[in-house]
């Protein structure tokens, strides 16, 4: 029977044509290939989409991505050229795009600000085709990576627990509720208690300026240190403008 036969196969004819099979995953389908492409930041450069018979790749925490799909963004007049054919891995918390801003290096970033750039490397392997390594801060000449990213990774794995941490204290106290509007300005209220600013601690307040956040505090929670009343808003009010 057909189990038999198959049983029956000559075992140097199953390994032969499993070998065949493999080679041809590994030809055609480069993400199973450990052997993955390095590139110098030399080579990287050329693929800054100024030579259109070369693929537009990005390099971010030493990752290098095809982005040619992503073209009108990263091609020459995009908004976001500076990115093609170097690794800025700065820039994507910075948004400095500019000079010394176009570098790999994290140094003096906080945590948090380290795990947004992680993330936009998880943007970057969900939206783009992964092709290789860039040699240098990042990965050595043999593709491994270094002390620096793995330091990188460490350092992004403490802020994800920072955040973490910090959502669950912003869960103790409710937030005020808020508006804004072109012609009346923003508003923020409380249905229950007063409205009080409250400075968030200095790690998570350097990323995206959100250094301050609106919470709303009972009169008996009003004596509590670090709260700070709205300019032009009464201690007891429920309701101030901004
Ligand atoms: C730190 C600052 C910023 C960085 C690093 C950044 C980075 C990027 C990158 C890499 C893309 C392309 C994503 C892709 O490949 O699809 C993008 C798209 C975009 N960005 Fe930014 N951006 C920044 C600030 C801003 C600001 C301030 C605005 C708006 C006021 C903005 C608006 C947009 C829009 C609208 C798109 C999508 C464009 C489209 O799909 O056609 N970005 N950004
Ligand atoms: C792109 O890279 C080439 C080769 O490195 C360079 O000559 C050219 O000035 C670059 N163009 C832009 C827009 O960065
Ligand atoms: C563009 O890239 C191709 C393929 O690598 C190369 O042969 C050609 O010389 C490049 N053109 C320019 C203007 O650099
Ligand atoms: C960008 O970074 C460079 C070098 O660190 C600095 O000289 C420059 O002032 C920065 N520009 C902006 C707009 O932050
Ligand atoms: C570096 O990579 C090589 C080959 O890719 C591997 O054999 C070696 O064990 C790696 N070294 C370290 C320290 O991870």
């Amino acid at each position: 029977m057909a189990l038999k036969k198959l049983v029956n196969f000559s075992p140097l004819f199953a390994i032969t044509v499993f070998v065949a099979l493999v080679a041809l995953l590994l030809k055609f389908y480069p993400k199973f290939n450990s052997q993955q492409k390095l590139f110098t930041a030399e080579q990287l450069a050329l693929h800054n989409g100024t030579n259109d018979s070369l693929p537009i790749l990005l390099g971010i925490l030493g990752s290098v991505f095809d982005v040619t799909k992503g073209k009108s963004h990263y091609g020459p007049g995009g908004g976001y050229n500076h990115f093609a054919g170097r690794d800025a891995s700065r820039a994507f918390v910075s948004g400095n795009f500019t000079g010394d801003g176009l570098t790999d290096s994290l140094h003096g970033l906080s945590s948090t600000e380290v795990k947004g750039v992680v993330e936009w490397r998880e943007f970057y392997i969900r939206t783009y085709t992964y092709v290789g390594k860039l040699v240098g801060r990042y990965y050595d000449s043999q593709g491994n990576a270094t002390k620096y990213l793995k330091g990188v990774e460490a350092k992004a794995a403490r802020g994800a627990q920072l955040l973490e941490k910090q959502k669950k204290e912003e869960a103790k106290q409710p937030s005020c509720n808020s508006r804004w509007s072109q012609d009346e300005g923003g508003e923020v209220w409380c249905d229950v208690g007063f409205p009080r600013l409250v400075q968030r601690p200095l790690e998570i307040a350097l990323t995206g300026k959100m250094s301050k956040r609106c919470a709303c505090f009972t009169e008996d929670q009003l004596g509590q240190g670090g709260l700070e009343t709205y300019e032009g808003c009464d201690f007891l009010s429920s309701r101030c403008r901004v």
